[in-house]
């Protein structure tokens, strides 16, 4: 069987490598795919170029691949499209099993990240092929910056309310899709995955205390406050626009749900808040 991982050279991509081989995966049966294969030379499993807005590419890094992960794209509002690249290849490709990284409750959210998600996932259920939906709730390494503010400042400041978090560290969620390439099934089944536990600001605050060595306090602040925030902070209008609509997913729920289901899949807990933000401290 062999394995095609595309974006293998971002952070998530080369966890879920790596994972592949501590499970015992042949080198020989995982082709990292990579917009800049040099990137990938150091990986210690075979290499294709794979550029999402150049389908030559992608059909040629599919050749004799069974199957598929596709890391979605981190460049946002172009990723139904380049997706879709993918979708299509692996269709034509007869590929045995795809699985796709996409986000919490990603037909039905609010989340402002979430409409990408939704098209690639409508995409890969019209295409017919059996298809994995890892649903990754938010990296504990997202909050590196706000650690390093924090511990600067002693303010965690944001506009997420009473809003609950289940992230997990992006290993958590490469063992996952490890597990999920190399286990026979899976096929149909769409997986909500987030952290254990799903913490709120303040908790986030005690956590970066706890990493930190001084006191932090999380200070809520509203939309609006949040949007001048960041735009003083040198933020154009749409990025600080993008930036607090996700404070106002999160504050909505949107990232709040945690059914175990990840930890189920590694076999063992996620990694805890306070472990996770040490590890980018
Ligand atoms: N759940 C979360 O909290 C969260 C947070 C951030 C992002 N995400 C999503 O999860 C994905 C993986 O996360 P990550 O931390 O690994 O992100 P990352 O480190 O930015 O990696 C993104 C990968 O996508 C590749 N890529 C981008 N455009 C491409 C193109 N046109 N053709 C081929 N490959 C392309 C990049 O290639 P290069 O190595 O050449 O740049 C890189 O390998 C992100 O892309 C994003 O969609 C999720």
């Amino acid at each position: 069987m062999t394995i095609l991982v595309t974006g293998a050279t971002g952070q998530l991509g080369r966890l879920i490598v790596k994972s592949l081989l501590e499970r015992g995966a042949d080198p020989q049966s995982i082709v990292a795919g990579a917009r800049d294969v040099a990137k990938a030379s150091d990986l210690g499993v075979r290499t294709a170029r794979l550029d999402y807005t150049e389908p030559a590419t992608i059909a040629a890094a599919l050749e004799g691949v069974d199957s598929v992960l596709l890391i979605s794209s981190s460049e946002v509002g172009k990723r139904a499209a380049q997706h879709q690249a993918v979708i299509d290849a692996a269709v034509a490709a007869g590929v045995q099993k795809f699985v796709y990284t996409s986000a919490p409750k990603a037909t039905t959210s609010d989340l402002v990240l979430a409409p990408e998600h939704k098209a690639t996932e409508e995409l890969i259920a019209a295409s017919g092929l059996p298809a994995v939906i890892l649903r990754n709730n938010w990296y504990t390494e997202n909050y590196a910056a706000d650690l390093a503010r924090a511990a600067e400042t002693g303010v965690l400041a944001a506009g997420v309310g009473d809003g609950r978090v289940a992230s997990a560290s992006r290993k958590d969620f490469a063992d996952a899709a490890a597990v999920v390439l190399l286990e026979d099934g899976h096929a149909g089944e769409v997986y909500e995955l987030g952290g254990d536990v799903a913490w709120d600001y303040n908790d986030l605050a005690s956590a970066i205390a706890e990493v930190s060595g001084r006191e932090v306090a999380y200070v809520p602040v509203s939309f609006d406050e949040q949007l001048a925030a960041l735009q003083a902070a040198g933020l154009d209008e749409g990025t600080a626009g993008f930036v607090a609509a996700l404070d106002a997913g999160i504050r909505d729920g949107a990232l709040a749900d945690t059914d175990g289901t990840l930890s189920r899949l590694i076999g063992r807990p996620t990694t805890p808040l306070v472990e996770g933000l040490r590890a980018v401290a």
